[in-house]
């Protein structure tokens, strides 16, 4: 099965067998025959965070299972179950036709609800660990279903265990946010707060933000990419000051005893903005996000990968690391 329409690189890989699955039944007779034929499986949402780097030999399984149920309510919160195959953009889009905030900082963001808690999706000041009470997952070996509470998942900037140490493990089936009746909007990050007041509404700073996005990040469905590519990373006080006095102008943020280095600020100060190498690229609107616009293997994005790594660090002396979650097997990865 050609793999191009599941990733949002556009890479054309196979996978041997592939199955969109809609309810809970149909996964447990997956996952079955899966075990039964030894076959590894891989489990896509949107596939906008992954980076297939070669075919598969196993099963991907499409989590599709749709909908979104209102737990509990009270006078301040609703605590809302969304099914892991759920457009992330459109349970955003619910919460704000409802009037319930805390998710509307996270507007566009590609991908599924599933697949949110995985790299803690976050943007404009707002993690998805902000809202997030429980997940409930399929344990991929015991078939079992339980609910995890977020204080057990790991969850750091971009990461948690579901990325690092259980990957693998479990399966999504669904997440339960609180969402508040009452917030303020949260405009801390960046430009938010010069363009919106505190008497912004919920539906102001998600179409403020859904214009953002629409102004820096490039659409999945027209040039292939997997958002932001690095994670911005953190380096310690001595570091910065040094790295300050040389540019002054570099953008970073403080965090704990650290600072958060924009990632998009290295690579377009070091002169990879806009560039095309072969038929990948860096976006020329935002740096931190790499492009595919004609290949159908990731080799050429790889190379990119490690030349931008590479001058990255004889410049600044910074280590970059890969955001997308890699998938497959190739050694130049
Ligand atoms: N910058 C540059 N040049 C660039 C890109 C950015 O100088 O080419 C500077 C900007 O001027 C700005 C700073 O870097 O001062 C931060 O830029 P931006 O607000 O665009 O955010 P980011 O740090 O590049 C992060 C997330 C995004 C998220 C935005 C907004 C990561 C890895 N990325 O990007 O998330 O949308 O903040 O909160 O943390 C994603 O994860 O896929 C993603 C798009």
């Amino acid at each position: 099965v050609d793999l191009k329409p599941y990733n949002t690189f556009h890479f054309a890989y196979k996978a041997r067998y592939l199955v969109e699955v809609c309810d809970i039944d149909h996964l447990v007779q997956v996952l079955t025959w899966a075990d039964a034929n030894q076959l590894n499986t891989h489990v896509f949402g949107g596939g906008s965070n992954l980076l297939i780097c070669s075919d598969l030999s196993g099963l991907v399984v499409i989590n599709r299972m749709l909908g979104i149920q209102v737990l509990h309510e009270s006078d301040l919160s609703a605590v809302v179950r969304f099914s892991g195959g759920e457009v992330w953009h459109h349970c955003v889009e619910w919460a704000v036709k409802q009037n319930y905030s805390g998710i509307e900082n996270l507007a566009l963001i590609p991908g599924t609800a599933g697949a949110a808690p995985v790299q803690n999706i976050g943007a404009y000041g707002v993690e998805i660990v902000d809202t997030l009470k429980a997940v409930k997952v399929i344990d991929r070996f015991s078939l079992e279903i339980k609910d995890i509470s977020a204080e057990e998942c790991g969850f750091g900037y971009r990461e948690s265990h579901f990325k690092g140490d259980w990957s693998g493990r479990y399966i999504i089936l669904s997440i339960d946010l609180e969402l508040s009746k009452s917030a303020s909007p949260k405009l801390s990050y960046g430009g938010l707060g010069k363009v919106l007041s505190n008497s912004a509404s919920l539906r102001d700073v998600f179409e403020h933000v859904c214009e953002i996005r629409q102004s820096k990040l490039p659409d999945p469905n027209v040039v292939g990419n997997a958002g932001s590519y690095f994670k911005n990373p953190l380096i310690d006080d001595q570091q910065h000051s040094s790295l300050k006095e040389t540019y002054p102008e570099l953008v970073s943020f403080k965090v704990g005893e650290r600072w958060k280095v924009a990632a998009g600020w290295l690579n377009e100060h070091a002169g990879w903005k806009g560039i095309r190498s072969g038929g990948v690229g860096v976006y020329d609107k935002q740096a931190l996000v790499l492009v595919n616009y004609t290949d159908d293997n990731a080799e050429g994005l790889l190379f990119l990968e490690q030349n931008i790594k590479n001058s990255i660090y004889s410049l600044f002396g910074i280590t970059l690391e890969r955001e997308p979650v890699l998938i497959g097997t190739n050694i130049s990865a």
